[in-house]
């Protein structure tokens, strides 16, 4: 198999991915598409107060989606909800040292659905329907 286009951390990530599958005591989940090519991904969040303290996902999508994934999992846990709010598309990417330029758009993915289950979490908290404390944003 050719892997020349995608660095070392971006293929051991797609090999062996961190935190794949749904997480048992998510409460918060965030799912996106891809407008670019029809990809899905879940990003589930434990949270608890302030903090995230495990996050997983499943992905349908392309080996670039996967690994971004798998390493944005990792770099979230621990992580408050303030910083992960803050994690950009590019700090994931930058982590996996670099991806190939057309598969940018793969990276999105990621922090949006991470974004995604931070807002719906804290919804739910400002809804009352979860506890947990979140600074006003
Ligand atoms: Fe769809 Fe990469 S080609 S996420």
């Amino acid at each position: 198999m050719q892997h020349t286009d995608y660095s070392a951390k971006v293929i051991d990530h797609f090999m062996n991915p961190r935190n794949m599958g749904e997480l048992e005591n998510a409460n918060a989940v965030g799912t996106v598409g891809s407008p670019a090519c029809g990809d899905m991904m879940d990003i589930y969040l434990e949270v608890e107060g302030d903090e995230i303290v495990d996050a997983s996902f499943k992905t349908f999508g392309c080996t670039a989606a996967i690994a971004n994934s798998s390493m944005m999992t990792e770099m979230v846990k621990g992580m408050s909800l303030a910083d992960a709010e803050n994690l950009k598309n590019r700090d994931i990417e930058e982590a996996l040292d670099g991806l190939p330029p057309h598969k940018i758009h793969c990276s999105t993915l990621a922090a949006d659905a991470l974004h995604e289950a931070i807002k719906s979490y804290k919804e739910r908290v400002a809804s009352g329907a979860e506890e947990g404390e979140v600074a006003a944003s």
